[in-house]
This record gives C-alpha cells, structure tokens and sequence, in this order.
C-alpha cells in the first residue's frame, strides 16, 4: 500500500492525512476484493523497517489502526470475513494487541473470506522464525517451513500488486511469491479503488502460468 506520503505531498497535506486516505483505500478495496470474489486479501500496512519513521508517524499509523478495527470489524464479521494477521503484532501498545486479538477471536469461524493484515512484518525475519521452528520439530524441508510460515493454511499467493511506482518487493511474502504474478501500478495506494483492483486482475487473468512447465 505505498504512495500515501507522495499522495499528500500532492495536496500540500500533511503525512498523516495521506495515511487516513490509505484507510479509507483500504475499506473500499476490502469491500470491492470480497465483491469480485477473491478469497483472500493481503495487506502490507507495517513493516518490520517502519519502525525507523518518526514517531508522530508511527502514533498516526498505530491510532489510525486502532480505529480500522473498532469501527469495521462488526462490518468485517457481518460480511464472513475471517481476519487474520501475519508478523509480530505483540511489538506495538497494549491496546493495539487486545484490540486485535479481539477481532481475531471474534472472526475466527468465518470462511466467506479471508483479509490478511501484515504488521510489523518481515519476510526475512519469517523464515528465520519458521525455518527455526521447523529445526525444532525435524528435517528442514519446504513443506516444513512453509507449515510455520505466518501464512500457514491461507491460500498460495496468486498476485501480488505494489502501488506507486516502486517496483521491488520491500522483505514482503518473498516465500509465497515464488510463483506468484506480480502486478506494479504508478497509482498511488489512496487513489487505488474497485476500478483499478479490477484491471489488475484482468491483466493476471491474461497471464499463462505455467509453474516452471512448458
Ligand atoms: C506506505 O506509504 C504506506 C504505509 C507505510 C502505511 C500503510 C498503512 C495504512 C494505509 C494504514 C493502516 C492500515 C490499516 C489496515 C488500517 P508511504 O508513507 O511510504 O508513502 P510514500 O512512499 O509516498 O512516502
């Protein structure tokens, strides 16, 4: 979900504001993902290396979360959709934990569809942790690893889509994207919306995938 800081700029607006319009992208595009069938949908909202903005930064991106979940996790549980968070949540406040944690229990049992939230997410740091975890338990295989991956029982990752003109994965699902299409767009991740999620999928479904056959 990058651009929210450039898309801002653009409007002589703060960082903060950028980060709020990032919400607001994210409530539409989750509505517009379930819509459009997708099973599940990831989102990058905190890497493990976001801890080097500023703190005001980083207050404005921990309220604006606490928010997101008070205020749409009873549309999330409505609509069936299972959250699910991938890193290491327990680094931020006390609240911000109890407050996932709730909406985790809460939307536990739901299958309508899945919607992944990486916060203080790493992927570097979850194959260590998984390769780790899987030494303890035997042979290190793929199939090891990948049952102690953050990720573990969602399903293989088919697209994955960076906004904003970057185009690098940033220690984002590098184990999952093994075979994964990746999809890069110059639109800034608060511009992003139904339209544009649409278009990336018609540009996957054109796609030939042929997982390293002929
Ligand atoms: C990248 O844009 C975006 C982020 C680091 C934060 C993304 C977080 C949210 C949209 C809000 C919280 C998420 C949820 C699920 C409620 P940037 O700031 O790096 O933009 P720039 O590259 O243009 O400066």
């Amino acid at each position: 979900m990058d651009g929210n800081g450039r898309w801002a700029k653009k409007r002589f607006l703060p960082r903060a504001a950028g980060h709020k319009a990032g919400v607001d992208a994210v409530r539409k595009v989750s509505r517009a993902a379930r819509e459009l069938g997708l099973e599940c949908l990831t989102l990058y909202a905190f890497s493990s290396e976001n801890w080097k903005r500023p703190e005001q930064e980083i207050s404005d991106l921990t309220g604006l979360m606490k928010h997101f979940i008070r205020s749409d996790i009873a549309e999330l549980h409505a609509n069936d959709v299972r959250l699910r968070v991938i890193g290491d949540y327990r680094a931020f406040d006390d609240e911000v934990v109890e407050l996932i944690e709730g909406a985790l229990e809460k939307t536990r049992d739901n299958r309508g569809h899945t919607l992944v939230i990486a916060l203080n997410y790493g992927a570097q740091d979850e194959l260590a942790r998984a390769a780790a975890k899987a030494a303890e338990k035997g042979p290190i295989t793929p199939a090891a690893i990948e049952a102690e991956l953050d990720t573990a029982g969602l399903p293989p990752l088919d697209l994955l889509i960076r906004t904003s003109g970057e185009v690098r994965l940033s220690n984002f699902l590098l184990w999952q994207v093994a075979y994964a299409e990746l999809y890069f767009t110059d639109m800034l991740w608060p511009d992003f919306d139904k339209e544009a999620l649409s278009a990336a999928l018609e540009n996957f479904a054109a796609r030939e995938r042929r997982y390293g056959g002929l």
